[in-house]
């Protein structure tokens, strides 16, 4: 693949890149930058807990990709002083899996599962009296013989993430004390986050270079600092070493990354909507595989950036271009675009 076409938004494969990655994690609360309610309700909830003496509630964090949602499970962690344990919804295939990490659990320890959304039924219900008693039901033996026993596990914070809370079953949502939403961040908060992953990377950068990554970054922190390090990259071999506002402008041009941030994906699915469905109505699944992406990947990954500007819309019969699609990809909108707001919205 060539520069040109990185997809910036899919996982990160390089190991460089996934070290960096967590080097550039924020470690404690005041330094994770932007989310204010987030901050101040996550603070009060942990400062409680600690007066207390007890561990924390269980936490749920929900929101696309690249918001913070494994970073906060870290921050949580480190600031109760405890030890934190990483796994996720499909690691955890038989309900063994768990049980074994249940107890292996110490008094206070923070259990993080991302992709929560993915854990299999017998796995959940596992999880369900874990949870709210701390206890781990077990059944031993097979047929008429079998017999179940209760064992007692040490008092834990459970902290799940999901890109939707919408997949997460109700009981287990209900078992959650906290349940919050991740939101894309604004520029100026992105801006402070390049401006402090240069300083841990070292790369020299101007305010204004900083701007400019952090506008075009679609209001996500993974990815603002991955288009830092693309542009450095850029720096160096083409000009000076220093990321002025047009380096980075340059910069990302080159690696496809367009005015409003958007990557050769996101303008594939709105050019796929406007151009070969004449703006829609479009179902979510044929809109998927015109692209050539998953319908999770689309709808997770992509489509949350893409309603957020304004540029795509969700009805009951699908998705609908908006004006701003139009204009975006310089083609004239036709004169009606599908209704945004009908009797069945
Ligand atoms: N609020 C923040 N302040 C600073 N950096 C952040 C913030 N949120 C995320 N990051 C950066 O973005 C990267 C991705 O965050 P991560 O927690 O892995 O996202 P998620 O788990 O939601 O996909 C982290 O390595 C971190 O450097
Ligand atoms: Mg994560």
């Amino acid at each position: 693949m060539t520069p040109r076409e990185e997809v910036l938004t899919t996982p990160l494969a390089d190991p460089i890149e996934v070290a960096e990655e967590v080097t550039l994690r924020p470690r404690r609360l005041a330094e994770f930058i932007g989310q204010p309610a987030l901050k101040e309700h996550l603070g009060i909830v942990l400062e409680a807990a600690r007066r207390r003496g007890q561990p924390a509630d269980h936490l749920l964090f929900a929101g696309p990709p690249g918001l913070g949602k494994t970073t906060m499970a870290g921050i949580v962690a480190a600031e109760m002083g405890v030890g934190l344990r990483i796994t996720s919804g499909p690691a955890l295939v038989r309900a063994g899996d768990l049980a074994a990490i249940l107890t292996d659990l110490h008094e206070g320890d923070v259990l993080f599962i991302d992709e929560i959304h993915r854990l299999g039924k017998a796995v959940e219900e596992i999880l369900y009296p874990a949870m709210e008693d701390f206890k781990l039901d077990i059944v031993l033996g097979k047929g008429p013989a079998a017999r179940s026993i209760r064992l007692d596990l040490p008092a834990f914070t459970l902290v799940g993430a999901t890109t939707r809370t919408g997949l997460i079953t109700s009981p287990l949502r209900d078992r959650f004390g906290f349940v919050t939403r991740l939101d894309h961040y604004p520029v100026d908060d992105l801006e402070e986050i390049v401006v402090r992953a240069a300083r841990i990377l070292g790369v020299s950068l101007e305010q204004a270079g900083a701007r400019e990554i952090a506008r075009r970054s679609r209001g996500t922190p993974r990815i603002a600092n991955r288009l830092l390090k693309r542009v450095r990259d850029f720096a160096e071999v083409k000009g000076d070493g220093i990321v002025s506002e047009a380096v980075a402008h340059d910069g990302l041009t080159l690696f496809g990354v367009d005015e409003a941030g958007l990557d050769k994906v996101d303008r594939s699915i709105l050019s796929a909507v406007c151009e070969r469905f004449g703006g829609g109505p479009v179902g979510l699944s044929t809109l998927a595989v015109a692209v050539g992406e998953e319908t999770d990947t689309v709808e997770d990954v992509y489509e949350p950036y893409l309603l957020q500007l304004g540029m795509l819309q969700r009805t009951p019969r699908g998705r609908v271009a908006m004006p701003a699609a139009w204009t975006h990809l310089g083609l004239a909108a036709p004169v009606r675009v599908a209704p945004s707001t009908g009797l069945f919205d």
